[in-house]
């Protein structure tokens, strides 16, 4: 596929600000809207939710700010989260089930517990995650719509 198909398929773009809790969930809830009404099954819908959740509360959580990209293609779904931050130094150990370097103010709004990267592997087709440290981190999410 080349860039400018890409760029066709570029449904939206969302920023994102470090910490800032109060306005948590609102990208997942625009990518959701986004998909409705688009003859893309709910139970595809709702994995590319959570996601698209995990995504947005982990750059709230740990990032100065990110963006988060949606394309739409005719067989796949992508989402790719990009962010400026402190970025991953193991990412083996950071998609272990129950590892969190969470903080308390983290933890008290019930996040931490150390299950969003595997979710987001477990929902995803095709999962990447780099990260430069000191630099950021880039998740790339593919969920294909046929199979
Ligand atoms: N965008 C990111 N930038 C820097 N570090 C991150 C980022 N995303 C995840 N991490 C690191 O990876 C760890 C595991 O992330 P994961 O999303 O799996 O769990 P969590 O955020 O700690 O808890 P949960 O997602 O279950 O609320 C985090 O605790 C953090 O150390
Ligand atoms: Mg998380």
């Amino acid at each position: 596929m080349s860039g400018d198909d890409l760029i066709e398929s570029l449904e939206g773009i969302y920023h994102i600000q470090g910490r800032d809790f109060v306005d948590a969930g609102i990208v997942s809830s625009e990518v959701k809207k986004s998909l409705q009404g688009k003859g893309i099954p709910e139970s595809i819908i709702r994995r590319i939710a959570v996601i698209t959740f995990e995504a947005e509360i982990n750059i709230i959580s740990y990032a100065q700010q990110g963006t988060i990209q949606l394309f739409i293609e005719p067989d796949a779904v992508i989402i790719e989260a990009n962010d400026m931050g402190p970025g991953i130094a193991d990412i083996d150990l950071a998609l272990q089930e129950g590892y969190s370097t969470a903080d308390d103010s983290i933890r008290e709004l019930g996040f931490g517990a150390g299950m969003g990267l595997c979710n987001i592997k477990k929902f995803s087709d095709i999962f990447e995650l780099t990260s430069e440290v000191g630099q950021g981190t880039h998740l790339k999410s593919i969920v294909k719509l046929n199979g």
